[in-house]
């Protein structure tokens, strides 16, 4: 892969903007802002110029139609999401320069502005065509409001604007079978005037840029996802909206319209940066406008085209803005085995996470990490969670940093002392400190973030094999200067922990600066520093107090997770179950006429002969009466007696093999189909109506 061009003097890293109609869960994490935020951390530390990026993306019709479910307005809505996400951002050390919003007047500007320049260019198609129209609800249907078969790969629940299946990006019209999402009718066409990016007139130019220019450094699932986008043929997409959520259409004759999110979305990196130059005195089309600078997209993978195909042709269009340099786009996490799915809560939510794993933000940034879905979909798993933290964050990295430490203290009350002469794995120690910085940054500008988590642990591992084979707590016992010597060439590792970690665990390598005191130190200042440093903590350093970074997470703590989800399991089983449609109406006298009494089990037993059958005696208050019910299948016998029951006691008796069922025992199915009693909530006496 070729490296990116020298000419480049600094870089703009945007991270996809979260649509705030939820919160955010770990695939978010893993996909887009952890990676994201270590790579802009990664060249922050280089001392090279960065600007990172996002904010909330508040337009689209997904926001009203769960503004409705939750019985809210929009406003209230994005207001709630915005404030959950900017925290959860925040908790998680994701450190943007600006987190902004779409519903901000300052991107409402820079939307309505880019959109009048490229009309006025006449980049647009104005066109009136046919759209989908919801007849019951009496409105036009497009992207989520609408799903049907997609044309492409067949999956039946695709929406209006994408198929989340293939990934392909659609239009409503595409749909085979659409159906309204908000009334269930059939839409009709309607014809109505929409505004269009005449995509087919970009063709060469992203077959240039993209296909020959980026065929080697772009991630093979970007390059590929284009090149099909591409080889399909190109056709004019709309960019405007029969909506009344959003950015009015800023030109004339287009009431009642307002931009398609995903013209005006993208946009919002501008105007996040926009905003940034505002508050802090910079000029932010140097961001955007400088062909020396560097930009750079975090996205997930159903993103692709609107990043690599769009927004592009959009940029191109517009003529003063520079194009992304690599879009390196993650594949989907899924959670143990499940897709991650908002709506079926199907997720680790990171606010939820932090109130059961209080303080323990980098070891999820580094599960996620070091499991991330980087060249195919992945599967986060809470024991592949434990094993990260209690095999690789306690005992190699935690373990190391804690007995060199504890050591020094012991054995030389926290002051490095003069080495003396140095051994050849000294030498090689010392020498192998220095490459770690080329080793690490070397994947990380290759964006392969789980290879450099392994490299960062693999500084720690060679840590804890250097003090294992040196053992200092024998040596001090008869050379107490070489021990010296071997807390020495520990401490110059855990030095370089502290400052490579940074990107990946900044908590961490927060603490661990602090309890090495070396803030102030030329060490700490940059990742470069490390591999140049005759030292990087001297003799005559002072050491803070011992403190440990990871505690082991219990195998309890990992059930307690599992047990929740399968709780999430079952609810959504049960919320999904399909239910039979409701029988013929009866009247009241049809009703009383059913004499319903709360009877208990006093015996019971398998019929003879008969697989299905069990023979009762209950008492129905009334008497003492046989009933004979078919679900051996499904009970014990003897699990049956003492159980409190419906009984309908005035069913004509039938003899059923041979045996006469004086009444009968309601009961109903579950979702898996197991049977359940109607079981009175107290205990009432035998005999009681039930009306
Ligand atoms: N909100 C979109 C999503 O979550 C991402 C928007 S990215 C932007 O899929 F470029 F449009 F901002
Ligand atoms: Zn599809």
């Amino acid at each position: 892969m070729p490296q990116k061009n020298p000419a480049f003097k600094r870089t703009t890293i945007t991270a996809a903007l979260p649509y705030t109609n939820g919160p955010i869960h770990i695939g978010h994490l893993a996909g887009v802002y952890v990676p994201a935020d270590i790579y802009s951390r990664y060249l922050r530390l280089k001392g090279e110029e960065v600007l990172f990026v996002c904010g909330s993306d508040e337009h689209g019709v997904a926001i009203p139609m769960k503004a409705k479910k939750e019985g809210v307005s929009p406003q209230e809505l994005i207001d709630k999401y915005d404030g959950i996400i900017r925290k959860s951002f925040a908790d998680f050390g994701i450190a943007f320069d600006n987190y902004s919003r779409t519903s901000a007047p300052i991107h409402h500007e820079t939307a309505s502005d880019f959109f009048k320049t490229l009309h006025t260019q006449g980049d647009f198609i104005e066109e009136v065509t046919e759209q989908l129209y919801d007849p019951e609800a009496d409105q036009f249907l497009a992207d989520r409001f609408v799903t049907g078969t997609c044309p492409k790969c067949g999956y039946e629940e695709a929406y209006g604007d994408q198929c989340e299946n293939c990934g392909s990006s659609l239009n409503a019209t595409d749909l085979i079978g659409a159906k309204s999402v908000i009334s269930g009718a059939i839409p009709v066409l309607k014809s109505t005037k929409h505004w269009f990016l005449p995509l087919d007139r970009y063709e060469g130019f992203l077959k240039s840029w993209i296909l020959e220019g980026h065929r080697e450094d772009w991630k093979p699932n970007v390059y590929g996802q284009c090149k099909s986008w591409i080889d399909d043929g190109l056709k004019p997409r709309a960019v405007t909206r029969d909506l009344d959520w959003g950015i009015p259409v800023p030109v004339e004759g287009a009431e009642g319209k307002v931009l398609y999110v995903w013209f005006d979305a993208p946009i919002g990196y501008i105007s996040s940066t926009r905003e940034w130059a505002a508050r802090e005195g910079e000029d932010w089309e140097r961001w955007w406008k400088d062909p020396q600078t560097r930009l750079l997209h975090f996205i997930g993978k159903d993103n692709i085209v609107f990043h690599c195909i769009i927004f592009p042709a959009m940029l191109k269009a517009h003529g003063e803005y520079i194009l992304p340099e690599n879009v390196p786009a993650n594949e989907f996490l899924n959670l143990e085995g499940q897709k991650l799915s908002t709506s079926r809560n199907w997720a680790v939510w990171l606010h939820e996470y932090l109130e059961e794993f209080p303080g323990m933000q980098d070891v999820l940034r580094y599960a996620l990490t070091a499991n991330a879905p980087e060249t195919k979909d992945n599967d986060f798993t809470w024991k592949d969670f434990q094993a990260r933290n209690n095999n690789e964050l306690v005992a190699i990295f935690g373990n190391f940093v804690n007995r060199v430490t504890v050591l020094t203290h012991k054995y030389l009350d926290g002051r490095l002392a003069q080495p003396g002469p140095l051994t050849d794995t000294d030498r090689e120690t010392l020498e192998a400190i220095r490459t770690y910085p080329g080793k690490i940054g070397n994947s990380l500008d290759r964006f392969r973030f789980r290879e450099a988590s392994q490299d960062l642990m693999n500084l720690a591992r060679l840590g804890n094999k250097y003090l294992a084979d040196e053992e200092p707590w024998k040596v001090v016992k008869t050379d107490p200067e070489r021990a010296a010597t071997i807390l020495y060439v520990g401490m110059q590792v855990a030095a370089a922990l502290a400052v490579l970690s940074e990107p990946f665990l900044p908590f961490t390598a927060a603490k661990l600066k602090f309890l090495l005191q070396m803030d102030n130190t030329e060490a700490a200042a940059s990742w470069t520093s490390l591999s140049t440093l005759e030292t990087l903590l001297p003799a005559g350093h002072q050491i803070g107090e011992s403190q440990l970074l990871f505690r082991k997470i219990e195998d309890t703590e990992i059930q307690a997770q599992l047990e929740k989800l399968e709780a999430t399991k079952k609810s959504n089983a049960m919320n999904e179950t399909q239910v039979t449609p409701q029988k013929e109406t009866i009247t009241f006298d049809d009703f009383s006429k059913l004499d319903l009494r709360v009877g208990t089990i006093l015996e019971a037993e398998k019929m003879p002969k008969a697989d299905k059958l069990i023979v009762m005696k209950v008492d129905t208050g009334i008497d003492t009466r046989t009933i004979v019910s078919g679900i051996a299948m499904h009970f014990k016998p003897e699990e049956l007696v003492g159980k409190q029951v419906t009984v309908l006691v005035n069913l004509a008796p039938r003899p059923l093999r041979g045996v006469e069922s004086q009444g009968m025992i309601l009961l109903a199915e579950d979702h898996e189909g197991k049977l359940v009693f109607v079981t009175p909530e107290a205990a009432i006496a035998n005999g009681m109506v039930i009306r």
